[in-house]
């Protein structure tokens, strides 16, 4: 089968068809906590694709967490990893790319994403990323922030350079992950028609 036109079946029972897929990157920006990383997984499995998760690829680089990294050389030096990592990636196709919430703020992220693939954001309301992230420790950003009143200040600042990043927009509260992939698979595939 060509692997420009071919069924992914979901979780759920259904399948959707998926045409020039793979001829982009899907890279997934959004909020800490809307889910970037648990959809990627979940693409991974069912398009059989390769995944980069840019926190992850730069903490094994430096061989230390973010945390770490903010707090000895600061937020701009990770800032400019995630740069670097991008440009990087600009000749890899097929990729699911999970980026770190901060991503797509930069101008010149965002231009090196556009190049290489698809933009898609996931959003959440406050209250639901609170949930997700509160246990969290590794999020320096909110380790002493921890409350929805905060979360909801900074997701305001950035939700406009979010949206003028995002090709796609995909709302995941309350939905099943199966769900949120399937509309991504399909909005990602009509994009690329
Ligand atoms: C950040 C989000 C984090 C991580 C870093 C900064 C941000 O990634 O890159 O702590 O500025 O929003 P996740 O969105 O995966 O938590």
């Amino acid at each position: 089968m060509d692997t420009n036109d071919m069924m992914v079946n979901t979780d759920n029972g259904g399948n959707v068809r998926v045409q020039s897929l793979f001829s982009c990157n899907i890279l997934l920006v959004g909020f800490m906590g809307t889910g970037k990383s648990t959809i990627s997984s979940y693409l991974v499995k069912a398009l059989g694709v390769e995944e980069i998760d840019t926190d992850r690829l730069i903490e094994q680089r430096e061989g230390r967490s973010i945390a770490n990294i903010f707090e000895t050389d600061g937020e701009a030096y990770f800032r400019r990893c995630e740069t670097q990592l991008l440009v990087e990636l600009q000749k890899r196709k097929n990729l699911i790319i999970s980026c770190g919430g901060g991503m797509a703020l930069q101008d010149e992220n965002v231009r090196l994403m556009k190049e290489t693939g698809k933009i898609v954001l996931l959003t959440a309301r406050p209250e639901t990323i609170y949930e997700r992230v509160k246990d969290s420790r590794d999020r320096p950003l909110l380790n002493h922030n921890m409350n929805v009143e905060f979360i909801a200040g900074l997701l305001e600042k950035r939700r406009p350079k979010y949206l003028k990043a995002a090709d796609i927009i995909i709302d995941t509260d309350g939905r099943d992950v199966s769900d949120i992939c399937e509309e991504l698979i399909e909005k990602v595939a009509g994009s690329t028609k």
